[in-house]
């Protein structure tokens, strides 16, 4: 079943049954006004949460992602309206640009005092943070030297970091019941799905009866042996060489152990997609799966152009999604491929 519902995600989840979802996945407006967008003024209210709840089953789970500098507000408002905060999950990339101002460059600036060019540097495409008190995007820029002695005394200052990171704040609805079991057996919520989301199993090569490194094994045992995966971690990381490099050297293999998945390539966003912040679909299936119970249903009130429905389809659940721009919700419509959308 999918249901694509066209307008304020406050009104439209009016329209849905107490305790009918069982997990929420969604990337709400971060309230940062991303490239001066009017739906990304502020995040959502209490009020929007209290009725994402009010939907959700006892003990069910939401994943909300959110940017650095406004997590702070979006936790407060998911707890404020009910919600136990259970945890954090990080997601680090290497592909963010910063965005700081050069305070050498400003200081110049305002004292009308022309810098000279000193030579040129050539931006490394595939790494876009090698220059982090440059906010242009060009390829190549003057490298110019201050000119009056407060910009001397200043330089190399800036006003940003590099953008590596954005959370997903894991919510549960209060239980029903008395005990995670008991509640888990009355609604299917209450747990997250450990094994499917395991890191990294592997299928080892056959092995003679006997000890191995993961047990003892009777011959008819051990024609597939697996390995079981390392168990999900509150980190997840986009596998870029400069995430990578983040990791100890004495032990290449450490990233190994996090999942990982890159920002959404072209291929992924579909065709025709021009959303902003389209977030990768492999990242919100893994997401849908580790809190959603097998066959469940998994709502986006803040679908946008419909990862995570496209994800939650993707991974055999149900889907109902809110989306308050037309445009977007075409996309959306377009994306999950569904017959049922509701305009
Ligand atoms: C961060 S984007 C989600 C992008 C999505 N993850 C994707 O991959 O395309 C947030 C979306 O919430 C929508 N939105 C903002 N306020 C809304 C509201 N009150 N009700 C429903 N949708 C809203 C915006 O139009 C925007 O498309």
């Amino acid at each position: 079943m999918v249901a694509l519902l066209n307008g304020d995600c406050l009104e439209q989840m009016k329209t849905l049954p107490d305790n009918s979802v069982d997990g929420i996945v969604t990337d709400p407006p971060y309230g940062i006004s991303f490239m001066a967008k009017k739906w990304d003024y502020d995040v959502p209210k209490v009020e929007v949460w209290k009725e994402a709840m009010r939907v959700l089953k006892p003990g069910g789970h939401a994943l909300i992602a959110c940017g650095t500098r406004t997590q702070h507000r979006m936790v407060c408002n998911i707890e404020d309206a009910g919600f136990e905060i259970r945890d954090v999950v990080s997601w680090i990339y290497g592909s963010g640009f910063p965005k700081s101002l050069n305070v050498s460059k400003a200081i110049d600036k305002a004292a009308g005092a022309e810098r000279e060019v000193v030579g040129k540097k050539k931006r490394d495409a595939g790494s876009k943070s090698a220059h982090a008190f440059e906010s242009s995007r060009s390829l190549e820029f003057d490298i110019t030297a201050p000119a009056t002695p407060e910009a001397k005394q200043w330089d190399g200052w800036g006003t940003a970091l590099k953008p590596a990171c954005e959370f997903f704040t894991l919510a549960r609805k209060p239980l029903s019941e008395k005990t995670v079991a008991a509640n888990i057996l009355k609604w299917g919520t209450g747990g997250i799905n450990i094994d499917r989301c395991r890191v990294g199993e592997e299928t080892l090569p056959a092995q003679k009866a006997g000890q191995s490194k993961i047990g003892t094994f009777k011959r008819d045992d051990m024609v597939t042996p697996k390995r079981q995966g390392r168990f999900p971690a509150n980190l997840i990381h986009d596998g870029s060489q400069e995430v990578l490099e983040l990791f100890p050297e004495t032990n290449k293999d450490s990233a190994a152990r996090f999942f990982y998945c890159p920002k959404a390539s072209k291929k992924d966003r579909d065709e025709g997609n021009n959303h902003p912040t389209v977030k990768p679909t492999a990242l919100m299936q893994y997401l849908c799966r580790l809190i959603t119970p097998t066959g469940g249903v998994v709502l986006d009130p803040y679908m946008g152009s419909g990862s995570t429905g496209k994800a939650a389809v993707k991974e055999g659940f149900s889907f109902v999604g809110c989306e308050l721009d037309k445009d977007y919700y075409k996309i959306a419509k377009e994306r999950i491929g569904n017959d049922d959308a509701v305009d």
